[in-house]
Parts: structure tokens; C-alpha cells; sequence
């Protein structure tokens, strides 16, 4: 999730794009860059000024070495492939310097493609998959940039939203989208590119939205929009009346709901590149081998939070696939507790900062006897991520709200995948089973979609829930883990008390607490055994309690048994945590709108606990 801008028109590109980026810092600021087409000599060239780090040190790069020029593109990164530095930033250029890239999303094919590029004579720069889009361009211009960027992508697998600038053809920008968002602002007299629209809402308010597979021209005078493959398309004029806070959060009223939106394209990316069709995994920062893959004895998981409800999800998977003994641990709790961790084991340590005081002491204690180390995280370069032996990263892109969503679901994305990078190698994920998950895997964006495409139902559930003093969730298995999350999410934004726990322990005690109108959420999706789970909603029926229940939309006994149900399309019961989990995120979201909460920042919590 990276930031892209670009500007044709009177003003210096520089200092407006350089203000467009710190605009667009929220969806990466690991490094920054800008390239100008050079105003001043004949036959223009390109200067570019990158760097590791905050945009302000790219500003205090420019203020020391200005760009002169009024056509220019800029990035502000979140790094996929290679790590934060100066050579990673964004833009990128092929060897002659003449044809400039910033890209947003990830080239999954970019491995052959250098490979054919080195093999043709190219010279690399960088450690990004971007940098191919340079080379390929300059490799297939003859004359018209708009149809070299129309050939250069036939070649590129993945997901992009891509600004191609010239030395040859100075005038114009051309972009294209396949999946990661671009917005045209027309100007007077002037026309912009960028990710999103906050980003030069104080320069225009008219906007085209480009769509998936379309390609878009700009000048001074506006913007042409064909489809990628030919043929021009008429895009009507967006007119934005958002104020700045509004613009802020995406049109959205709260960064929480944002990031629950954004969670489709989250889920996309976190697996993007690294799943084969055939269910074959690669994970970039995973660096352990076959022989140790074959050799753990036991998993752990440790976390905090939402980062541990994904690590119960996570125990689940690893069990039930690798059949591998998996303990999930509070950090708190594992690192004064003396855990029985020894080699050849591997720990997995889940934190969206990869800076929670209590994860990093965990994880370093599992390091310290014998265990190896797999940061799970959200930021790249965290503490975390550079004590760990193996990374696995997940693509949320920067969380601002203190309630995590989009975190959580690329959490438990990234658990599929390593499941079946161990799996395969311990033989016992074979590849039906893994190309079925993988199958699943890339069905679960657009699930997650159509949950989200009924948020009026979580608005109507929320009304019955906002006034009541205690709310239960129940669950079995995965829909356990997903039912803590769920509570979670609903006391920590709502401030409403809710507890969760396994359908069966209700009678053990809890039941004593159900009464006439009692809130009870149950999570129904796993096929063996739902029927125990049923047992347990009949049970607070009889004490008179209002059920809600989360089910797949092709349930017909749900209905007769919960008072109201939110329906989820159904999916495999491994994987429906993901979708499963965002009606109840939604739920939280609106019942402590209904109670007139600061919803981006709950009282009493902080998104990153750093001290114990
Ligand atoms: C949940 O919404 C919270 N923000 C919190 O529980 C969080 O998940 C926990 O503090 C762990 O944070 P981390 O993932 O950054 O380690």
C-alpha cells in the first residue's frame, strides 16, 4: 500500500507533489521520492530525488537540491519487495534514465521477468519488483509511450497502479490500474494523478475515478481514459464536497469503518505474489529451509489483543493442517511463565506494530531457548521484524485506528499461507488440498466485499444492542476464536460489557447471567459441529436471551432459531474467520456510533502498548 501523485501543468511539480505526499503518508512512509521532467536544457531529462525514511527527509533533500520542472511524479512507500533504503525508493528508472515509474501494488511475475531482462543485458538498481515496469517500458517504446505502457503491463501479473513519466514525450503522464486505486484531478489548466482523493482535494474537486483494466492519459489541458486492452471510455465527472476531515478518512466518518472497507484489498495484497494457482507458496522474508520445515516438533504463537484472537485462528489452522502441536500464549503471560520452549520448535510471534513491549520479551525468551523466530507484523523494519530469523509481513498498510480490522484479517491471511508453505514440504497438505485453500484464499476478497455490501443489517442489529449492559458471544473451534475478536472489538470502542467464550462452557456458569433480553451473538459456521453450537443457542433461548447469530447465507435452519442473523457468503469452514469476523466489526463500529463514542480513539488505549 503506497502513495502515488503526479502533476502536469503550470506550477513546480516538486514542492506540489512533495505536499500531495505527506497527504498520502498514511498509506506508507518508509521512503519517498520525486521525479521532474528538467524545465530547463533542450533535450529534457529526468532528475529524480529518493529517500529511506519520513517525506520530510526527502524535503530536506529538495530544499538542498530543488527540482526544477512542471511535470512531475512522486511515491511515498511501503515496502513489499526490498527493504527500506535509498535504492528501494520509489521512482524508478530503466538504465538510460529517460522513461520513470512510481508504482503501487506488486508485480507477482517479476522474479522471470528481471530474469529475461538480466538475460537481455539490463543493469538492476534496485531490490524492487517496480523496477521491471521501467525496463519493460523503455524496452518496448518505439515512439508512443501510451502503447509501450500498454505492452510493458501485457507482460506484468498483479496488481498495479502505475505512472509512467517520458524524457521523450515531457508533456504527459500515462497510468494504468489493475486493482490498486487512481484518481484523475482536473484542474484549470492543470491535471493530477494520485492514489486518493484527499490527496489534491485542495487543488480540485472534480475527479474521475479509473476503474480496474483502464488506462489514463494526462496533460495541462485533462485526461484521456481508454481500456487497457483499446477502446475509449467515457468517465463522468466526480464532483467532491468533503471537507479536509471528511477527505482525511476517505469520505469515510471514522478511519475504523475505512479500514474494515479496506480490508477486500488488503486481504488481495497480503496474498499477492506469494500463491501459485496450483497452491505452491512463496514467502519473501521466509527464509527457513525444507529440512527444518520437516523437523518442528511444536509451534508457538504468542501476541497481544486482537494480534492473539489471530494467533487462536492461527492455532487452528496449524493444527488442523499440520496436524504439528501449536500453543497460542499471551506475551504477558509467556514471558514470565518459565514455557516449556525448546529446539526444534518455531514461534511465531504476531504483532501489527512489531512494537509491543510484551510480544518483542516473548518472542526474544522463545529465541533465547532454542525456538526459531517468525515475526508476523505490519510494519516493515519494526523492532520485531529485525530480531526475528524469518519475516512474514503482512499488507494492511498503516492502522491508524486504535481498533485493528484490516490488521486482523491480513493476520490471518498471512497464517493460511505459511501453513501451506509447511504443509506442502511435511506432506501433508497435499496439492488438492492446498490448491483448494489456495482457491479459497482468492474468493475471500470478493466475500468480503458482498459482507460488506450489508452493512445496513449490522446497522439495524446494532439498534437492538446499543442499550443492553452485557453482550455474550459463543462460538465452537474457529467460530470461538472469532467470537473473542468480536467481544473484543465491541467492549473496547463500545464500551459495552461483553464476554466470549466456547458454546459449551456457557453451562459451567456464564448461563446464570442470561436473562429475558439478554444479547447473545453466536458465530455458526463450522459444519462439525454445529449442532453442539445449536444445542447451546437453544439453551439461552429457553432463558429468554435475543440471539444474533453470524451464519452462511445458504443456512435454512439459522433462521428459526436466532432472532436476527447476519448472513456471510459461504466459504470453506477453514477460512470463514475472514469473513465472519467483519459483520461483527461493522457491529462494534455502529453500536458505539449509537452510543457517541470516540470511536479512532477509545478512552484508556493506545494502538502501540511499548511498555509493559
Ligand atoms: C485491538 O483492537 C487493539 N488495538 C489491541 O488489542 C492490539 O491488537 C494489541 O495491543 C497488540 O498490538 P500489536 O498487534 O501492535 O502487537
Amino acid at each position: 500500500m503506497c502513495g502515488i501523485l503526479g502533476y502536469v501543468g503550470p506550477r513546480q511539480a516538486a514542492p506540489l507533489i512533495l505536499d500531495g505526499l505527506r497527504r498520502l503518508e498514511y498509506r506508507g512512509y518508509d521512503s519517498a521520492g520525486i521525479a521532474v521532467v528538467a524545465d530547463s536544457v533542450e533535450d529534457r531529462v529526468i532528475d529524480v530525488r529518493k529517500a529511506k525514511g519520513k517525506i520530510e527527509r526527502l524535503a530536506g533533500i529538495l530544499d538542498r537540491e530543488p527540482l526544477a520542472g512542471t511535470v512531475g511524479i512522486g511515491h511515498t512507500r511501503w515496502a513489499t519487495h526490498g527493504v527500506p533504503s535509498d535504492a528501494n525508493a520509489h521512482p524508478h528508472t530503466d538504465a538510460s534514465g529517460r522513461f520513470v515509474v512510481v508504482h503501487n501494488g506488486i508485480i507477482e511475475n517479476f522474479h522471470e521477468l528481471k530474469r529475461s531482462l538480466l538475460a537481455d543485458g539490463h543493469v538492476f538498481t534496485s531490490e524492487t519488483d517496480t523496477e521491471v515496469l521501467a525496463h519493460l517500458v523503455a524496452e518496448e517504446y518505439d515512439g508512443n509511450l501510451v502503447e509501450a505502457v500498454r505492452r510493458a503491463v501485457r507482460h506484468a501479473a498483479g496488481a498495479y497502479a502505475l505512472v509512467v513519466m517520458s524524457a521523450a514525450e515531457p508533456e504527459r503522464i500515462v497510468a494504468v490500474r489493475k486493482v490498486s486505486p487512481l484518481v484523475v484531478g482536473l484542474g484549470d489548466g492543470e491535471t493530477f494523478l494520485a492514489s486518493d482523493i484527499p490527496a489534491v482535494l485542495q487543488h480540485t474537486r472534480d475527479f474521475l475515478v479509473i476503474e480496474d483494466g483502464e488506462l489514463v492519459v494526462i496533460d495541462a489541458a485533462g485526461a484521456t481514459v481508454e481500456l487497457i486492452g483499446g477502446g475509449v471510455v467515457h468517465r463522468p465527472v466526480l464532483h467532491v464536497d468533503w471537507d479536509a476531515e471528511q477527505a482525511e478518512k476517505g469520505g469515510f466518518e471514522h478511519f475504523m469503518l475505512k479500514e474494515i472497507y479496506e480490508q477486500p484489498a488488503v486481504v488481495t495484497e497480503t496474498v499477492s505474489g506469494r500463491l501459485e494457482a496450483s497452491g505452491e507458496v512463496w514467502l519473501e522474508g521466509v527464509g527457513f529451509d525444507d529440512a527444518f520445515a520437516a523437523s518442528i516438533e511444536h509451534l508457538w504463537i504468542t501476541a497481544c489483543g486482537t494480534a492473539y484472537h489471530a494467533g487462536l485462528v492461527g492455532r487452528e489452522i496449524f493444527s488442523r493442517l499440520l496436524r504439528i502441536p501449536t500453543s497460542v500464549e499471551f506475551a504477558h503471560e509467556m514471558r514470565y511463565a518459565d514455557p516449556l520452549v525448546t529446539a526444534p520448535s518455531l514461534t511465531v510471534a504476531i504483532s501489527q506494530s512489531g512494537e509491543t513491549a510484551d510480544t518483542l520479551a516473548a518472542a526474544r525468551l522463545a529465541r533465547s531457548r532454542g525456538s526459531r523466530l517468525l515475526a508476523l507484523t505490519n510494519v516493515v523494519g519494526s523492532t520485531l521484524s529485525r530480531e526475528a530469523d524469518d519475516i512474514l509481513y503482512t499488507r494492511a498498510g498503516p492502522e491508524i485506528s486504535v481498533a485493528s480490522t484490516k490488521a486482523y484479517s491480513a493476520m490471518l491471511v498471512a497464517q493460511y499461507l505459511l501453513a501451506l508453505r509447511i504443509g506442502r514440504v511435511r506432506g501433508v497438505v497435499d496439492a488438492d488440498l492446498s490448491e483448494r485453500i489456495g482457491r479459497g484464499l482468492h474468493a475471500l476478497p470478493g466475500q468480503v466485499e458482498a459482507v460488506l455490501g450489508d452493512e445496513e443489517s449490522v446497522a439495524k442489529a446494532a439498534i437492538q444492542i446499543a442499550d443492553a449492559q452485557d453482550v455474550y458471544f459463543i462460538g465452537r473451534g474457529l467460530d470461538y476464536a472469532v467470537a473473542m475478536e468480536g467481544s473484543l472489538k465491541l467492549k473496547e470502542i463500545s464500551y459495552l460489557h461483553s464476554e466470549a467464550m466456547p458454546a459449551g462452557e456457557l453451562k459451567h456458569g456464564t448461563l446464570a447471567l442470561v436473562t429475558k433480553g439478554t444479547p447473545v451473538i453466536v458465530v455458526l459456521t463450522q459444519g462439525a459441529v454445529y449442532d453442539k453450537t445449536m444445542s447451546a443457542v437453544q439453551e439461552v433461548k429457553a432463558r429468554g436471551a435475543t440471539v444474533l447469530a453470524v451464519g452462511y447465507e445458504d443456512d435454512s435452519s439459522i433462521g428459526s432459531f436466532a432472532d436476527d442473523v447476519l448472513r456471510i457468503p459461504r466459504t470453506d469452514d477453514l477460512l470463514s474467520p475472514v469473513t465472519a469476523i467483519v459483520p461483527l466489526q461493522l457491529l462494534a463500529y455502529h453500536v458505539a456510533r449509537l452510543r457517541g463514542h470516540d470511536i479512532d480513539q477509545p478512552r484508556n488505549l493506545a494502538k502501540s502498548v511499548t511498555v509493559e
